[in-house]
């Protein structure tokens, strides 16, 4: 069970979440071809289910006639996708009895409308913690949530957490070296959706959370993480959150398509010894309807610095509305304790309660 910090108790914004539930764990290997690697998602996921929800995802997000529309130029430009993203999504197709296009279309349309809160803090002791919620305005989310554990050679490369069907990854840690999330930076129609396909397949760029794997798998350290998230060119602009393993590591990076527009790191020795994003730029403030920021900052403050850990850093991210109505999941981790990477599937998301 996980305690309940006095402070947050006094604050009066304890809610219920709900039934919280773990998060189904799969095994991807790396060292099987890409178009067979997903298959085990299949012991965990009913092929059925996975289809509904697939069509329900892309026909809430991408109008229908746009839909007929773009299949066949989705198709023309498959052969664009680099490896192992288009094996992966082959594969994907086959395994799950679905349509080439869809699957691409499906990859595309996660790529829009994540609204997320990501916190990296630092204890005393020089720990570093990270956590994250995803908030996303589709309910069949919350069944497709899935802990991907990444083996090269049988041992772990990394681990994520994604939604069936998908390949790239939001949230993510490379074992003893780095933890990651995306949290969405402006407003994007479907239409720039279709500007980011045609970005990433014609002008090669990243989709952001392709970004987020491929540093995943290659970064060597926390510095080597912030600087690839920082300068490779992306399909469309980010917030990305690191925390390393050593004191002091952890930053916020502000990304526009071609490089950072801002880096925002944990400064300990002037009070900063957390960092949040959701979904605005850390300078300005944020729209007077969102309270998101204000509430994790506040609930951060009275928790303090000589009292953060993983449970109390859970703790902030259940607090309404930081955990809100459209919440899917929160992850919580820390790179130098890889083994206690967790995520919570928010099944009904959360409530305010008083
Ligand atoms: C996943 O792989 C790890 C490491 O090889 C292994 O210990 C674990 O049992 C595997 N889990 C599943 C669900 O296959
Ligand atoms: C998710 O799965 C549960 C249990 O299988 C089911 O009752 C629920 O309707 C599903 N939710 C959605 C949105 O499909
Ligand atoms: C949190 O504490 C910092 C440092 O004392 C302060 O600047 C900030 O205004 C506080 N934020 C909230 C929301 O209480």
């Amino acid at each position: 069970m996980l305690r309940r910090p006095a402070v947050l108790v006094l604050l009066g914004l304890i809610v219920s979440c709900g039934a919280n539930v773990a998060a189904p764990v799969v095994n991807i290997s790396l060292d099987e071809a890409p178009e067979l690697r997903w298959a085990p998602l299949l012991k965990v996921f009913d092929i059925n289910y996975l289809e509904k929800a697939a069509a329900e995802v892309i026909d809430t997000t991408v109008p229908k006639w746009v839909h007929h529309a773009v299949a066949p130029v989705v198709m023309a430009l498959e052969k664009y996708i680099p490896q192992p993203y288009a094996g992966e999504i082959r594969g994907m197709a086959s395994h799950f009895g679905a349509s080439l296009s869809d699957i691409i279309i499906l990859n595309f349309a996660y790529e829009i409308s994540a609204f997320c809160t990501s916190i990296v803090a630092q204890d005393t002791k020089g720990q570093v913690y990270h956590g994250r919620n995803l908030d996303y305005p589709h309910d069949v989310l919350r069944n497709l949530t899935v802990d991907l554990i990444f083996l090269k050679n049988g041992e772990v490369a990394y681990r994520g957490t994604s939604f069936a069907g998908y390949v790239g990854l939001w949230t993510g840690q490379s074992p003893n070296k780095f933890t990651v999330s995306g949290d969405q930076r402006g407003k994007d129609h479907w239409y720039d959706w279709w500007k980011n396909v045609v970005s990433a397949f014609l002008l090669k760029r990243s989709p952001v959370s392709w970004l987020v794997r491929e540093t995943l798998e290659g970064a060597e350290n926390f510095q080597d993480a912030v600087m690839r998230l920082s300068k490779i060119p992306i399909i469309t602009g980010v917030y990305y959150i690191v925390g390393g393993v050593r004191a002091g590591e952890g930053a916020v990076i502000t990304r526009d398509r071609k490089g950072p527009a801002d880096i925002w790191p944990l400064d300990t020795l002037n009070g900063g010894w957390y960092r949040v994003e959701t979904n605005f730029d850390h300078w300005l403030p944020p729209p007077a309807r969102d309270h998101r920021r204000e509430a994790a900052n506040k609930a951060l403050n009275a928790t303090g610095q000589d009292h953060i850990n993983m449970d109390t850093l859970y703790q902030v991210l259940s607090l309404y509305p930081v955990c809100n109505g459209i919440t899917v999941y929160t992850t919580t981790m820390s790179a130098a304790t890889p083994e206690k990477y967790n995520t919570v599937v928010r099944a009904q998301g959360c409530r305010r309660t008083e």
